[in-house]
């Protein structure tokens, strides 16, 4: 493992235990925790192979899981790691850090169709290593896969330093939306939804 994330560094001791909490807590009330997993099967074929980078509780791997794609989902977060595993059966859930992700290395040479780094993730990686996080992920893609990115614009990661880690990590800019229901992107707006492409 590299450099601890800004999820051990910024957070208070038991917020991981927290976070598994309320996120069951969120799903037995049936709240709707699979809007990012409905945007990302409507870009990829049926049975898709998806990486959720930086998957947290397993819960977008596990609703792409239920519409019917192969999942790997990986995070730095052993505890998160434990809860997705078992909340979600279906995925294979992986401890690592995406900043050195090698998934030939954990028995995952299959490149994916596309990878989904929802939920802040993007904002949560160690400083300074958003480039080679962005990069270990699309190298995990294929040519012409897929990379969706969504985060909050206020949490010190502009979409500016996105757009240019994506071009450093070899992907094309496609769409960016405000929402993943795809409210139109502007400037000011609180989130952005980001579609990259590895060109084919
Ligand atoms: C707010 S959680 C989001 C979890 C999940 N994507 C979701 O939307 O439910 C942010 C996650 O990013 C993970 N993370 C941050 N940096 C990481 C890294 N370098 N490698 C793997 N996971 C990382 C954290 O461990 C944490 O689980």
């Amino acid at each position: 493992m590299g450099k601890p994330t800004r999820w051990v560094t910024d957070t208070k001791p038991g917020h991981s235990q927290w976070y598994v909490d309320r996120f069951r807590r969120l799903a037995a009330e049936g709240a709707d925790l699979a809007g990012e997993a409905r945007l990302v099967d409507a870009l990829v074929p049926p049975g898709a192979r998806i990486l959720d980078a930086g998957c947290g509780t397993g819960r977008v791997a596990g609703a792409l899981a239920a519409r019917g794609h192969t999942l790997v989902g990986v995070d730095a977060d052993p505890t998160l790691v434990e809860a997705a595993r078992a909340d979600h059966p279906g995925p294979r859930f992986l401890v690592a850090d995406l900043a050195e992700l090698d998934l030939p290395a954990h028995g995952e040479p299959e490149p994916f169709d596309a990878a989904v780094v929802a939920g802040n993730v993007m904002t949560f990686v160690a400083p300074g290593t958003e480039r080679a996080v962005l990069a270990r992920v699309a190298a995990h893609v294929r040519p012409d896969g897929l990379v969706v990115v969504g985060f909050g614009t206020d949490r010190g990661y502009p979409v500016a330093e996105l757009d240019a880690d994506a071009v450093a990590a070899g992907l094309r800019l496609e769409h960016r939306f405000a929402t993943w229901d795809l409210r139109p992107w502007h400037d000011g707006a609180e989130f952005a939804v980001t579609v990259l492409r590895r060109p084919a």
